[in-house]
């Protein structure tokens, strides 16, 4: 980011964090209209999470100068957000909702400029996360592939060891006969010598 752009975005968050309430409620009321399926990701209080979100952007603005800096922890975040239910499309849905919020926010101050300012840091942000929850599903489908092959593994040493028990009673059995038919042998020929 160029510092110009770095000074809007503080400018600007500056004026936002006066207005926190009322932004978070205007960012949520513009997602679930965007997209009604939304809504029941999300379980926790609105006011809370609004307050989250405003933190998080924080954060980033303060660092909006080397945001390579925060990457860390905004994978983190990424990560997580596979476990609320978060695809890879909504990310393009929040960051519509998000930059019309600045705009019926800030009014006349955001500007053309503020826009692309504002669209960099989210899509900085976003792309981090989107990495981020892509490595961590591939990581998961990589140990469920595993586990899978784990259990193949396991099942088919069971079966042959099911296998060889068969074996060797087989083969325990056939000696049984074949004694048992040497003796019968032999005790008939003994038996003939008797007359
Ligand atoms: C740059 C993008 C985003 C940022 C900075 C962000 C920030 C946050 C933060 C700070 C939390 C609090 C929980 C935590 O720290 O793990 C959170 C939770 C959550 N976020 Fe995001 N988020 C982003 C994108 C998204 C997107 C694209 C969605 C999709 C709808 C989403 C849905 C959620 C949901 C469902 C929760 C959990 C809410 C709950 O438990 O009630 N977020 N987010």
């Amino acid at each position: 980011m160029t510092p110009r752009q770095v000074s809007l975005i503080r400018q600007s968050f500056s004026h936002l964090v006066q207005l926190e309430a009322q932004v978070a409620s205007i960012f949520y009321a513009k997602l679930f209209r965007l997209d009604p399926s939304l809504r029941p990701l999300f379980k926790g209080d609105m006011t809370e999470q609004g307050r989250k979100l405003m933190k998080v952007l924080g954060v980033v603005v303060a660092s909006a100068d080397r945001l390579d800096d925060v990457i860390p922890t905004v994978r983190g975040l990424g990560k997580r957000h596979v476990g609320y239910g978060v695809t890879e499309a909504h990310y393009q849905t929040v960051g519509q909702a998000l930059i019309a919020t600045l705009q019926e926010g800030l009014g006349e101050m955001f500007t053309d400029e503020l826009r692309e300012a504002w669209t960099l840091v989210y899509v900085t942000l976003s792309n981090a996360m989107i990495d981020a929850a892509r490595v961590h599903l591939h990581a998961q489908q990589m140990e469920r592939k595993m586990e899978r092959q784990a259990a193949s593994i396991h099942e088919t040493v069971a079966h042959a060891d099911q296998a060889e028990r068969t074996d060797r009673t087989g083969r325990v059995m056939l000696w049984s006969i074949v004694a048992a038919a040497t003796v019968a042998v032999f005790l008939a020929k003994y038996l003939a010598t008797l007359h």
